[in-house]
């Protein structure tokens, strides 16, 4: 009776496997209104070939997403009159993510954001690591998590998902341990991203992964940000030094320009940020931290009806107005894409943990299993 369970089981799978076969290499079935998952060979890296696979929900949601660095490279939803646009920043093909291009739509690991001078120390023992950010280490060094090829295994199903998996080798930017990351999109019917992100190691060593996808609601990236409305759930944030390493307060946002405890446009005070380069930069302490899923920010586009809800077990968020673009990276159509024209929510923990006892820890020991969760919704109102 077992037995029959299994095969009948696997016999499923097989013809799920091959209808996924059948799309392969053909993103043309992938007809308008078909949910699921479908895979094209897109370019190549080095010498290595990357695919690129596009999501799709009942409603016609369409998100792109790459096994090269877990890229989300276009993500097309309708705006409140029912017209289809690309709400985030990215490239038709893989050679345009050149080194210059600030980790648009990435999986970011090991560490996201800065640890001040690379280095920290870990039972006893003190690691170096790559510094790619003047003195600091940014977002896991010169070659992230946001330029490695990961293993892609899509999971077909009318929820289509795609499970991403990579092997940080111990020593790999300087980090201990061999990592074993796994990170799994899922494009539900009710329009969110979820992305879980699991990781085991066998030495002790910071881990902090997010993604790096920057968003403008309007689906024009021409159009500046700074009218988007933004929430965020915190009555904390972390100040920085010029360096944008935290000073180790926490600070109230009460009274101060990094007050989105009600829903406040991006530009109304952005000038009074300390600069340069002028905007937001910085991690947010969510009032909520336990590890269940909380609301941690909601952003509002009043011209497009768009709202994009971001949901995470982490304790922080990094808030992120598009300072360092400056109109030299453009589109594929050739427009440039100037400061704050996107914007980026990063649920992490803390920047630069690893050296400030009193943060929430990054430490993943072996033996345990890192869990974390993010969900992006976007939908219109
Ligand atoms: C993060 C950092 C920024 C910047 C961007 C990418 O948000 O905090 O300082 O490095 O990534 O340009």
């Amino acid at each position: 009776m077992k037995k029959r369970i299994i095969f009948a089981n696997l016999s499923a799978l097989l013809i799920v496997g091959s209808i996924f076969t059948s799309c392969m290499n053909n993103k043309t079935s992938n007809e308008a209104g078909k949910q699921g998952i479908t895979k094209i060979v897109w370019d190549s890296v080095g010498n290595q070939s990357v695919d690129l696979y596009t999501l799709k929900n009942k409603n016609g949601v369409e998100i792109n997403i790459s096994n090269y660095g877990g890229k989300v490279t276009s993500w097309i939803t309708p705006d409140k009159n029912g017209k289809r646009s690309n709400i985030v920043l990215g490239y038709n093909s893989a050679k345009k993510y050149t080194d210059k291009v600030p980790y648009f739509g990435a999986i970011i690991g090991r560490y996201g954001n800065r640890i001040a001078k690379g280095k920290f120390t870990v039972d006893g023992k003190e690691y170096t690591l790559a510094t790619n950010n003047g003195p600091n280490h940014l977002h896991g060094g010169n070659k992230g998590f946001d330029k490695v090829i990961w293993t892609a295994e899509p999971i077909v199903d009318s929820i289509p998902a795609l499970t991403l998996t990579y092997l940080s080798k111990d020593g790999e930017e300087g980090y201990p341990g061999n990592l074993k990351v796994t990170v799994k999109y899922t494009l539900t019917d009710a329009d969110e991203l979820k992305i879980e992100y699991t990781a085991t190691t066998d030495k002790a060593t910071p881990v902090n992964l997010t993604n790096h996808t920057y968003f403008n609601l309007s689906g024009d990236p021409t159009n500046a940000i700074l009218d988007e409305e933004v929430q965020i759930n915190a009555d904390k944030y972390t100040p920085v030094d010029a360096g944008l390493i935290p000073t180790g307060e926490l600070k109230a946002v009460k009274g101060t320009p990094f007050d989105f405890t009600k829903p406040t446009k991006i530009g109304e005070h952005i000038n009074q940020v300390p600069g340069p380069p002028v905007g937001y930069d910085h991690n947010f302490v969510l009032n909520n931290s336990d590890t269940t899923l909380h609301q941690a920010a909601i952003v509002y586009d009043s011209a497009t009806g768009r709202q994009l809800e971001v949901l995470t077990t982490e304790p922080g968020i990094q808030f992120y107005t598009g300072n360092f673009l400056d109109g030299t990276l453009s589109t594929d159509d050739g427009k440039p894409i100037k400061q704050h024209t996107a914007l980026c929510l990063e649920t992490q923990h803390f920047p630069n943990s690893p050296n400030q006892a009193s943060f929430p820890s990054t430490i993943l020991q072996p033996g345990k299993t890192l869990h974390s969760t993010t969900i992006y919704k976007v939908t219109v109102r």
